[in-house]
């Protein structure tokens, strides 16, 4: 048994990455039985779950449609927020049933909530039948996990770890956009947030193993890699490189298209601008979270930059990336947070009119500053705040959307509409959704498409060929 420890996340020293290469073959001894994994949370939780399938059906296991068909469930977890833990707990009871009803059933639990050792203590008495507790650290530690005998309940999570390990396979969900993890971990300890205690200390992987990963994607015919970071521009501090030359050799490989999440304002440099703009196939996207307006929530969040710092760099990256998209993420209801604190958030949507914004009401995490400050706003008050920012933000994407209007763009097409199977859907390189009557053959293709109807979060249009 090794426990998470949030406590370790402090003391970040400068310790040296060890870079670890894994190099291991797995029997199919579970053949014959089927997996059901669901995700909970982020892109990199999204990410890893390409891990922790490859790893299943690495040892034979198959996928299954239902869950009542499968032998072996994984749930990867999310701590952001108060309500992501809700629907895994809420998850966890469907699966107590199942394992009175089954021979044999696993439960498995992976991610940020078992990074928590509140959590930890309710897993080994309220939820003591989950069988395998794995960590963020340690996902490639499950096929071993799952090959022991599973009489007692196995939790096995590493806290803060400094190791980067090469060579974990994945199983990726497409075969024209890929994940690449760039970096891990952050650094930046917002006051708010959970994320530096369940990932650890940010580690860059080395920047020729990355583009060696991109190459190998695109010799298997990808379109796209999204670099993935909780703080991607702040890759390569730890290890002497910078993300511009990064982003620079990832586009030299001849990918079609590269993109990047999430960037910190702070660390936003001059030449990764440069670098965006001098290259076609780095998409003119970035999201770049703001949080609040107001300086002195700003201050209180240790977000590291004044709203004027934060409209200083829009506007530069307005002038010189051209038809950049922007998004952001706001918090509202931060303690502290009054009405005029609010209203400077809304000024600055209303000065940076965002392509999108993803918004959150305040959730206070255990083991994080914020959550001890004084927080006397009423929850109705800032659930009202939510609903203004949210129309003001839907108004300015919609606008955004409709200077798309009988415009022809290109689109990455990425699969058939969940909604109308005589679309397809893709994506234009400023990251706007498009629905386009089409057929399955134009999957995988870059295609010009018109724009013909525009709403807050997709657009219509029509292939030209
Ligand atoms: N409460 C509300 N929102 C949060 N986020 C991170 N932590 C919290 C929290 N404790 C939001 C931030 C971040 C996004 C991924 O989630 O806006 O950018
Ligand atoms: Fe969390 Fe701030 Fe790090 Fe983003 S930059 S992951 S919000 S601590």
């Amino acid at each position: 048994m090794h426990l998470p420890d949030l406590s370790i996340a402090k003391e970040r020293g400068k310790k040296e990455n060890k870079y670890i290469t894994l190099n291991e073959n797995y029997q199919k001894v579970f053949t014959g039985q089927k997996y059901f994994l669901r995700t909970y949370g982020c892109q990199m939780n999204v990410h890893d779950s390409e891990a922790i399938r490859s790893y299943l059906e690495v040892l034979g296991y198959s996928p299954a449609e239902d869950i009542n068909d499968a032998n072996i469930v994984v749930l990867n977890t999310c701590a952001i927020r108060e309500n992501a833990k809700d629907k895994v707990v809420g998850f966890l009871g469907k699966c107590k049933y199942l394992k009175k009803m089954k021979d044999n059933f696993k439960i498995v639990l992976a991610g940020c909530m078992c990074e928590q050792p509140d959590f930890i203590k309710e897993v080994q008495t309220k939820y003591n039948y989950v069988d395998i507790v794995i960590g963020t650290h340690n996902i490639h530690d499950l096929p071993k996990l799952l090959l022991q005998d599973l009489d007692t309940q196995k939790i096995e999570v590493y806290s803060n770890s400094d190791e980067v390990i090469e060579g974990i396979k994945y199983k990726r969900d497409s075969e024209i956009t890929a994940w690449v993890n760039i970096q891990l971990g952050c650094d930046k300890f917002c006051t708010y947030c959970i994320v530096p205690y369940t990932r650890g200390r940010e580690r860059s992987r080395k920047k020729e193993s990355i583009i060696e990963e991109v190459k190998h994607l695109v010799n298997h015919g990808y379109k796209e890699v999204a670099l993935l970071g909780q703080n991607v521009n702040a890759y390569g501090k730890d290890i002497n490189e910078k993300f511009s030359d990064l982003l620079e050799g990832v586009a030299k490989t001849g990918i079609e298209r590269v993109r990047f999440v999430t960037s910190h304002p702070w660390n936003f440099t001059d030449e990764m601008i440069d670098v965006i703009s001098k290259y076609p196939n780095i998409m003119p996207y970035i999201h770049l979270p703001i949080q609040s307006g107001s300086d002195k929530i700003l201050k209180k969040m240790n977000r590291r930059y004044t709203k004027e710092e934060y409209l200083e760099l829009f506007s530069k990256m307005k002038e010189r990336i051209p038809n950049v998209a922007i998004t952001t993420d706001i918090i509202v209801g931060f303690p502290g947070e009054t009405e005029e604190d609010f209203e400077e958030t809304l000024d600055i949507v209303n000065k940076c009119q965002f392509d999108g914004a993803y918004t959150f009401v305040f959730s206070p995490r255990i083991g994080t500053p914020a959550s001890l400050m004084k927080d006397d706003t009423p929850i109705n008050i800032k659930e009202e705040r939510l609903h203004r920012l949210n129309e003001l933000v839907n108004k300015y994407s919609k606008l955004n959307n409709q200077k798309l209007l009988n415009k022809v763009v290109e689109v990455l097409v990425l699969g058939v509409s969940e909604k109308d199977n005589n679309k397809v859907y893709g994506y234009t390189d400023t990251m706007k959704l498009v629905n386009i009557k089409g057929s399955k053959e134009i999957i995988g293709s870059i295609i010009k498409v018109k724009i013909t109807d525009a709403k807050s979060f997709s657009l219509d249009g029509e292939y030209i060929k």
